[in-house]
């Protein structure tokens, strides 16, 4: 069971935004037309093997041609705020140079249909799909795309600042550095290991340098930035799994945002012999950690980490959604690994599902940076198959899809709980939490198969259709803005009628043979 939605929407503060995330290549589609220059995705995603099932992202939910209807479906489920990412070679083909006004005009159409559908945008201006002619020079192992990333900052202020509400200027660095440049899973298919270590700092100084450019052209929107946060549990009491958990900590979580909470990189890796892979001019860590408007963070799971190499650098059924046996990772040689979480409920991509890690994730966040800004969660959500009935003699579809909305709802409910007064987490000012993903959609090397939307999406018609989450989430935001449209009732009441208001405290009762305001004995 979860908590009822009316229930759910109390928990709710004001001023909390509920929102529906995308990215540009999960949904796109389109990939060759109206002047789109090429991505390393695409590059990538083409290589025999590198996607599960051999899926591609040409057509994707052609989200490209089917925008205005997309934006009807977000405007009936209510939602205040769309989260969705630039395609950074649509806009700028080669990563420098001309742009687009194709492209442009592109993202010119979706902000205008948002506003006027009164749907407030959330851009991401970079969620992996790194232009080609960028990833030939280098990609993130060269420090010019980090120059690149300011330099598209300051064309997407330029054309969109006017009406932007949010800005994230990069998604899950440790994403693109950990799966893109170290296993080789995703684009640009590199397994460096330790090797890649330069593309944390590239990622992050880009961070800094586009927030920079955004904030020299005044946009009047907040600027955040978005890093994936999973607790690390040790397996067990042997102080090996713990030093293991440790590690992975900061090489997944704090790696990524220390630097742009502190200004410093964590102390074991400036003190590693590594780190003179990543020296970097004076001033950098300054560009990095530049103040934040909101902090966003993605949370999916809490991961369980054992010493040794374990059967696997990480448990089977997820190695294998993700189309590798990650013997990139160099497998049977790790010092340490990701373990099963047996008596959890599991996603099909294999992620725990583990609700109350949403709150441990906000309590670390809030002891490690006691100055954390405002925290949004950009990212949450899960994949699980869904079966779709088909009523035909009513004709209708219906896709009863209860783990995912669980998932939703005890993940919500999580954390608002220990971010409310007395909870685990009450440091933290938590303002939204935006639902991974408005749509199915290609999810990276998984290709389709693991659909995380509110909206199924088939691939063949490409028909949307809403799913049981999708009413669910519905009716959660119906509840809130009932109960926030009942406290703006009373309040509006109480400031009209002073003088009849009853106070509680001294109203005195009828038997005292004393008239209160409003009532007679
Ligand atoms: C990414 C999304 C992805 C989701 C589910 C996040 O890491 O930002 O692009 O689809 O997780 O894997």
């Amino acid at each position: 069971m979860h908590i009822s939605a009316k229930d759910l929407a109390a928990l709710i503060p004001a001023d909390f935004t509920l929102g529906v995330a995308t990215a540009a290549f999960q949904i796109e589609g389109a990939l060759t037309e109206d002047g789109r220059g090429t991505a390393g995705w695409d590059v990538f995603s083409a290589k025999e093997g590198a996607i599960v099932d051999g899926h591609s992202p040409a057509v994707a939910c052609d989200h490209y041609h089917r925008m205005p209807g997309d934006v009807a479906l977000m405007k009936q489920l209510g939602v205040d705020s769309y989260r969705f990412s630039l395609s950074w070679p649509r806009i700028q083909p080669n990563g420098s140079g001309p742009m687009n006004p194709a492209g442009l005009a592109f993202y010119d159409r979706l902000l205008d249909e948002l506003l006027a559908n009164g749907i407030s945008p959330m851009v991401t201006l970079y969620h992996w799909d790194t232009p080609l002619a960028l990833d030939d020079a280098g990609g993130w192992m060269n420090r010019d795309t980090a120059y690149r990333l300011g330099e598209f900052a300051a064309i997407a202020a330029d054309a969109y600042g006017d009406r932007v509400a949010r800005w994230v200027t990069i998604n899950e660095p440790a994403t693109v550095s950990t799966n893109g440049y170290t296993m080789g899973l995703h684009s640009p298919g590199e397994a460096l290991m330790v090797n890649a270590l330069p593309t944390v700092h590239h990622q992050l100084l880009g961070h800094g340098l586009a927030m920079q450019a955004l904030r020299a052209a005044g946009v009047p929107g907040e600027i955040g930035m978005t890093n994936v946060y999973s607790p690390m549990v040790p397996n067990s009491i042997n102080p090996l799994d713990w030093m293991s958990a440790g590690l992975m900590d900061i090489a997944q979580n704090r790696l990524y945002a220390d630097p742009v909470l502190t200004g410093q990189y964590p102390d074991i890796i400036r003190a590693a012999k590594f780190f003179g892979s990543f020296d970097h001019p004076d001033g950098d860590m300054e560009i990095i950690s530049q103040p934040l408007d909101f902090y966003g963070l993605n949370y999916y799971m809490p991961t369980k980490v054992a010493v040794g190499p374990g059967e696997g650098a990480v448990p089977a059924t997820m190695a294998e959604a993700m189309g590798s046996d990650l013997s990139a990772a160099g497998n049977g040689s790790t010092p340490f690994h990701v373990e099963a979480w047996p008596e959890a409920d599991i996603t099909s991509y294999g992620w725990p599902v583990k609700p109350e890690y949403m709150a441990v994730a906000l309590k670390e966040m809030a002891e490690r940076y006691p100055h954390l800004p405002p925290v949004i969660i950009t990212e949450g959500g899960a994949s699980f198959e869904d079966i779709v009935v088909r009523d035909k003699s009513t004709n209708t579809t219906f896709i009863p899809d209860e783990r995912r909305l669980k998932y939703l709802s005890d993940h919500i409910e999580s954390a608002l709980k220990a971010t409310a007064p007395g909870g685990d987490a009450e440091g933290i000012d938590l303002r939204g939490y935006y639902v991974w993903s408005l749509m199915d959609n290609f999810e990276w090397s998984a290709g389709y198969n693991q659909p995380f939307g509110l909206l199924h999406v088939d691939f063949e018609t490409l028909e949307r259709t809403p799913k049981a989450s999708y009413f669910w989430l519905q009716e959660l935001i119906e509840e809130r803005n009932l109960a926030a449209a009942a406290g703006a009732a009373v309040a509006q009441a109480a400031s009209e009628e002073p003088d009849t208001a009853v106070d509680p405290e001294t109203a005195v009762s009828p038997d005292d043979g004393v008239t209160t305001s409003g009532a007679t004995a």
